[in-house]
């Protein structure tokens, strides 16, 4: 009876192993571990032998299917891997194409498309002017006097060249209010210009980069004042922030621009009251002033007959105030995380 079980046992495993189907596994079950399997048979066979041969018996029995059946689980799911395989090879050529994952423009570009959008509806131009110009655009020509700070290279990039005679050293664009210079002289009167540009800086924590982006608005023309200053900065902050946003200006001082103001608006988190973010209920946006007599004239415009308003923002500072977006450090935006860009 061992004998026969053993020659049981090799035959089970032999089958098993030659498997090419389910189909084939299932038929190879019931011969052997079925209701009528051999091994159910032999099993029955027992009650024939003494007791203690019963035991002994009956035991090795129990192993064998244990072994068959286990084997049989074991081909089964690798039978079922390889005709998952088959099928993944099988290409139906009438299934849709599955599409290539696509890209979208970083945040800091959708939202210079955004304000651009935003000034354009009430009729500026956007205008690009160079990233890397001569100190007299950048300072001379708005009112900087020579000793300003910012003109210290501990400030500004100073690119390693022989300084124009007429024009000065060359620096990476440290604001884009050079802009305004270059449209008073290139262009027309009346103006309404958006400049928005890289612009750098000698800076780097949570709120600064050494490369980073501004927008400028300048409008000059006959009779401009405050009141239009005032009413461009509610449009815009109640365009891109929120018509629940309101603006307010402080009294600020800047080279090219009498007066000159900070420009606030109120928090979208407490609505002014006051709280954790804002701690007063405004929120700093940016530098504006009407454009001071100094910088019409170096652009051969008459202080008495025209006028001029200016502003200058931040626009990574603006991306990073809108309401819902916590990034809690500038620099992520150019660490070029795919986790981090895929969320706009
Ligand atoms: N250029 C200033 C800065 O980078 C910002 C600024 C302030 C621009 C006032 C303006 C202005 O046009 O009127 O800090």
């Amino acid at each position: 009876m061992e004998e026969e079980l053993l020659r049981i046992k090799n035959n089970a495993i032999s089958l098993i192993l030659e498997a090419k189907s389910k189909q084939e596994l299932n038929e190879i079950k019931l011969q052997f571990v079925g209701r009528s399997g051999e091994l159910t048979k032999i099993f029955k066979e027992i009650t024939k032998l003494s007791p203690d041969k019963k035991a002994e018996v009956g035991k090795k029995i129990n192993e064998t299917k244990q072994i068959v059946e286990n084997l049989i689980n074991q081909t089964e799911a690798k039978l079922g891997e390889k005709a998952r395989q088959r099928v993944a090879h099988n290409i139906d050529v009438t299934d849709p194409a599955v599409l290539p994952p696509l890209g979208h423009l970083h945040p800091v570009t959708q939202v210079i498309e955004e304000i651009t959008n935003i000034f354009e509806r009430i009729g500026f131009t956007r205008e690009r002017y160079p990233e890397i110009d001569f100190d007299w655009f950048a300072f001379e020509a708005l009112n900087f006097p020579q000793d300003h700070p910012a003109r210290d290279d501990w400030e500004t990039f100073f690119i390693r060249q022989q300084p124009d005679p007429k024009h000065g050293p060359v620096v990476l664009i440290p604001h884009t209010s050079n802009g305004q210079i270059r449209e008073m002289l290139n262009k027309e009167l009346p103006i309404k210009m958006l400049n928005i540009a890289k612009t750098y800086r000698r800076q780097s924590d949570v709120s600064h980069a050494a490369m980073f982006h501004q927008f400028e608005t300048l409008v000059v023309g006959k009779n401009i004042s405050i009141v239009h200053l005032k009413g461009t900065l509610d449009y815009f902050v109640k365009s891109y922030f929120g018509a629940d946003r309101k603006t307010r200006i402080r009294p600020y001082h800047f080279q090219f621009t009498e007066p000159s103001f900070e420009v606030d608006i109120s928090c979208g988190v407490c609505d002014g009251k006051g709280c954790k973010l804002c701690k007063a209920g405004w929120l700093e946006l940016g530098g504006a002033g009407m454009v001071h007599p100094n910088v019409l004239k170096a652009c051969n415009i008459d202080p008495n007959e025209y006028s001029g308003f200016a502003s200058g923002f931040g626009v990574e500072r603006v991306l990073m105030m809108r309401e819902g977006l916590q990034i809690d450090d500038l620099r992520t935006l150019y660490g070029n995380k795919l986790e981090f860009l895929e969320q706009f």
